[in-house]
């Protein structure tokens, strides 16, 4: 099978500083009570994992699966939440990890769900941020990027590439 990859768009040195960033501050800026960190499943595995360590304060770990994005390099545009919103999520900080904002459904949902659910606070943190969605909010951005897909650090195409410890531009993805 043709590998797909044409090009490195960010090592894994640079995220790594960023992502120590990201938690440098995030330990300054959480609300100590202690917060409940929400990864969306799968595509920010890796990135949660690694922020997750960053962060220098008590917490808890939610995971919650999503989908949105079906075997296509272009959102379906119908996001599913399969398993629902947890009832333990009731009265806590969030802090919802994703892999990437693009259209910007996953994380609006979610936080309309966890809201519904009765969460306290809910606050957003994603590695990447495509630039057709910089007008979109999320309280802690890793990186902004091109108009591409990308895959890699936990970004799948199709299942596939999540394990490319560097996030990579695929070919037809623009
Ligand atoms: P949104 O709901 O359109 O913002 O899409 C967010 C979700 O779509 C992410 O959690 C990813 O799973 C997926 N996604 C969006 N863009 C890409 C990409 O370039 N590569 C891989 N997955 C992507
Ligand atoms: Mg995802």
């Amino acid at each position: 099978m043709n590998d797909p990859i044409i090009r490195v768009l960010i090592d894994r040195t640079a995220i790594a500083l960023r992502v120590a960033e990201l938690g440098a501050r995030l330990t300054r800026e959480l609300p100590g009570t202690p917060p409940l960190l929400v990864p969306v499943m799968d595509g920010a595995m890796v990135f949660a994992a690694d922020l997750m360590r960053e962060i220098r304060i008590p917490l808890d770990i939610l995971p919650i699966k999503a989908s949105s994005y079906g075997n296509a390099t272009a959102s379906s545009g119908i996001v599913r939440l399969p398993r629902g919103i947890p009832e333990e999520i009731a009265g806590r900080n969030i802090l919802v990890i994703d892999d990437i904002l693009d259209t910007g459904r996953t994380l609006g949902l979610l936080r309309t769900e966890l809201l519904k659910g009765g969460a306290r606070s809910v606050q957003t943190c994603v590695l990447l941020r495509k630039e057709s969605a910089r007008h979109l909010d999320a309280d802690y951005v890793g990186f902004e990027i091109p108009d591409r897909f990308v895959v890699g650090y936990g970004l799948d195409l199709a299942g596939r590439h999540r394990n490319l410890p560097d996030i990579a531009i695929v070919s037809g993805g623009e």
